[in-house]
Formats: C-alpha cells, sequence, structure tokens
C-alpha cells in the first residue's frame, strides 16, 4: 500500500486529508504541532502520529528518521494566517517572517528532508498547499499582506524547483483548497472539509511529471498568478 505523509494533520483541512487517505488503505504519517487531537481517537494501524513543527530543523529531521519507507506522497498543509492588519502601517514585520517561514520556508524544508525518502524510480507526489489569495493577478485589495506574500513565495519556491525534482520523478501540485470551513476559512466559508480535499486528491491523480508546478484549485480550475 502507498505511503503519505500529512504535516497539520491534527485539524482542519489536514485531518481530513488523514481520514481519506487511511480509508482508501494508504499508510499515513500524520505530523502536529503541538497537540494530536482527535488523531489520537483513530485507533488504525496503518496511521502513525508524530510529533512536527515545520518552523523546527530539529523537528523535521527527527521526524523524518522515524519514516521507515519509502513515501509516495508528501502533502505540505501546515500553514498560519497572519494578523490580518488593517493597513500597512500596521504590519508587524517580526509575525511577517513568522508566517513566510511557517507557510513558504516549511514545506519547502519537507521536501529537503524527505527527499532521500522518495523512491527517485517511481513518481513522487507533493501537494503543496497554497492559497488564491498568493496570486498576484488575482490581489484586488491589502490585508493578509503576509499570508499573501507567503503563499506567494511557496509557489515560486515550488516552480523554480519544479525541473530539478523532475529528474528525482517528483511531480509538484500547488494546491488552493477553495475557501474552506475550518478554524482558518470560518464558518461562512462555501466549501466543505471533505468536498475540498476529495477535489484536492482527483487533482493528485492526473499529476505527471509534464504538469508539475501548476496552479490549480481543488476543483481542477487553474489559477492565474
Ligand atoms: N481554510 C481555507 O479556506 C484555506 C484557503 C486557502 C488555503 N488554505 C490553506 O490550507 C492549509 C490548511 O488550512 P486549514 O484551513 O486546515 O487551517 P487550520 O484549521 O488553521 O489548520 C492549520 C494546521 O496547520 C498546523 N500548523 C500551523 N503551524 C504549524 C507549524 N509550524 N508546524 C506544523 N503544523 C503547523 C496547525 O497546527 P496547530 O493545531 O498546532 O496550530 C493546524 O494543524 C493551510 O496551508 C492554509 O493556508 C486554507
Amino acid at each position: 500500500m502507498p505511503t503519505a505523509v500529512v504535516t497539520g494533520a491534527n485539524r482542519g483541512l489536514g485531518a481530513e486529508w488523514v481520514n481519506q487517505l487511511l480509508g482508501d488503505g494508504w499508510t499515513v504519517h500524520a505530523g502536529y504541532r503541538s497537540e494530536p487531537g482527535p488523531l489520537e481517537a483513530l485507533a488504525n494501524s496503518s496511521l502513525h502520529v508524530h510529533q512536527l513543527d515545520v518552523q523546527s530543523k530539529d523537528s523535521i529531521a527527527s521526524f523524518a528518521d522515524s519514516i521507515p519507507e519509502q513515501i509516495d506522497l508528501l502533502v505540505n498543509n501546515a500553514g498560519v494566517m497572519d494578523g490580518q492588519w488593517g493597513d500597512l502601517t500596521e504590519i508587524d514585520d517580526e509575525w511577517a517572517l513568522k508566517v513566510i517561514d511557517i507557510n513558504a520556508l516549511g514545506p519547502v524544508r519537507m521536501v529537503q528532508a524527505l527527499y532521500d525518502k522518495m523512491t527517485h524510480r517511481t513518481l513522487t507526489k507533493v501537494a503543496m498547499v497554497s492559497s488564491l489569495m498568493g496570486s498576484i493577478d488575482d490581489c484586488h485589495m491589502g490585508r493578509s499582506y503576509a499570508y499573501r506574500a507567503s503563499k506567494t513565495a511557496l509557489n515560486m519556491f515550488t516552480v523554480a524547483m519544479k525541473n530539478e525534482a523532475a529528474d528525482g520523478q517528483i511531480t509538484f501540485a500547488i494546491l488552493h483548497p477553495g475557501w474552506v470551513k475550518t478554524d482558518m476559512g470560518g464558518d461562512s466559508a462555501p466549501v466543505e472539509i471533505s468536498d475540498s480535499v476529495r477535489g484536492m486528491r482527483k487533482v493528485l491523480e492526473s499529476q505527471t511529471l509534464d504538469n508539475s508546478g501548476r496552479f490549480i484549485q481543488f476543483d481542477g480550475e487553474l489559477l492565474p498568478w
């Protein structure tokens, strides 16, 4: 059975990735930053739960060391919102750097740390959970400055890595999950968590080396950069 890694797996979209993958017979290594939460109650011999803070190289290294098998899928899902500052005079640079560190560099660190766990003989798929808010073309208002910039940076890191990674049989999908009913998305969000993850998984099914690096929504719509 194939093996997946999911970051930020204790709630929201990450927890749903874990549920759906386990339901389809995958072995899943699920990372949580602070509390395992519902992961603890999921009695499943195919689920392995690890503490994982994507800001910490040490945490990522011990996570990678504890994974015995090769992985077929890495879901870089962990992410944080910023302070939703009201205007540009309120941007807090320490906070902004933290958001960029988690959302843009966290996934890059995960790819680096797990590179040797990818087979390089068969295709390994990497889901970069980004956001439409990282689209420069689609940015018509301010606020969420650091969140937007972090996802734009994630998109560029991914596109810049994709050719080199293709030599190692790694393909990337840059995914917008939609506006989803999670702690981050809030109750007014129109998309259900299960529909979002089901859609992103369907997108991944059509992922190849040739379409690596596409910026694509959970329903398959290609997005502007
Ligand atoms: N919901 C939406 O409408 C929406 C839209 C576009 C994109 N996204 C993206 O989708 C992804 C998941 O979002 P969500 O809505 O499920 O958010 P969420 O409910 O707020 O969950 C975020 C998850 O990320 C984890 N996390 C945060 N910082 C971390 C770190 N340093 N190391 C490891 N884990 C960390 C959190 O762990 P803790 O529980 O420890 O805080 C939590 O498990 C994010 O990348 C987000 O930007 C969401």
